[in-house]
C-alpha cells in the first residue's frame, strides 16, 4: 500500500506521515528532506538557488548531509522551495522518490507532490492543510524548542512567501489531488489529529 501525505509547511504533514508508517508497519520517506539538502548544498556550493544550472549540480548533495540539523532551519526551507521551482531539479530527485515509493510492500512519501506526480496510484492520499495562524504557532514552539531564535511575525511571513511560491509554481505546484482526502489539522491537537489520519486510512482501505 502506497500513502501519500501532501500538504504545505507545518501542517502537520510530516508528524502524521511518520505516525501512519509507524502504524501500518511500512517505511517513511519525507521528499521535503531532499529538496533542503539540495537547498542547503546550493549554499555550500556558493551558487544561487534561483539558477536551475547551480540548483541542478547541487543535486550530487552527499548522503550524510542529510542528517544535518541545519537542513530543518527556515532559512533552508525558504532555499528549498526556490530550488524547487526548477523542472531540472525535481527530475533529478524523481526517480529516488519513485523508486521509494515502489518497493515491495509499500511506503508512506510525504511532500508537496506525492498523489499528484510522484505516485498518483497511491491507494490513499491525504492532503494535510492548516490555517497560517495556527502553522505558524507550531513551527515558532518548534524553533524556540530547539534553540533558535525567531519571531512569530518572522515565521508567518515566511510561510506565505512559500505557500504562495510552492502553490504557483508551474511544475508540480502544491495541489490536492482530485482523490485526495483533505484533513484540515488547525484545531486538531497532535495525537487527534494522528488518530484521525489513521481512522481515514483504515476506511478508505476497507
Ligand atoms: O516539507 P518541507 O517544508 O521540508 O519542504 C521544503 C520545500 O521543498 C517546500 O517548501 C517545497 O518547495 C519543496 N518540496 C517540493 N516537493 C516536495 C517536497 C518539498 O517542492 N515533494
Amino acid at each position: 500500500m502506497i500513502i501519500a501525505v501532501d500538504g504545505p509547511t507545518a501542517s502537520g504533514k510530516g508528524t502524521l506521515a511518520r505516525a501512519l508508517a509507524g502504524h501500518f508497519g511500512l517505511p517513511h520517506l519525507d521528499t521535503g528532506l531532499l529538496y533542503r539538502a539540495v537547498g542547503r548544498q546550493v549554499v555550500l556550493n556558493g551558487g544561487n538557488p534561483d539558477s536551475e544550472t547551480d540548483a541542478l549540480a547541487a543535486c550530487n548533495f552527499p548522503m550524510d548531509l542529510l542528517n544535518e540539523p541545519e537542513l530543518r532551519s527556515e532559512v533552508t526551507g525558504g532555499f528549498a522551495s526556490r530550488v524547487s521551482i526548477h523542472p531540472a531539479v525535481r527530475n533529478a530527485l524523481y526517480e529516488r522518490q519513485r523508486n521509494f515509493a515502489l518497493q515491495a510492500g509499500g511506503a508512506v512519501l510525504d511532500g508537496r507532490d506525492i498523489g499528484t506526480v510522484i505516485a498518483p496510484e497511491a491507494e490513499v492520499k491525504l492532503f494535510v492543510q492548516a490555517s497560517v495562524e495556527a502553522r505558524a504557532a507550531r513551527r515558532y514552539a518548534e524553533m524556540i524548542e530547539t534553540g533558535r531564535t525567531c519571531t512569530l511575525k518572522e515565521i508567518a511571513m515566511g510561510l506565505k512567501e512559500r505557500d504562495e511560491r510552492d502553490a504557483n509554481r508551474k511544475d508540480a505546484p502544491l495541489r490536492a489531488a482530485d482523490d485526495a482526502i483533505v484533513l484540515d489539522t488547525s484545531e486538531l491537537g497532535r495525537d487527534a489529529a494522528i488518530a484521525e489520519a489513521i481512522e481515514l486510512v483504515k476506511r478508505k482501505i476497507s
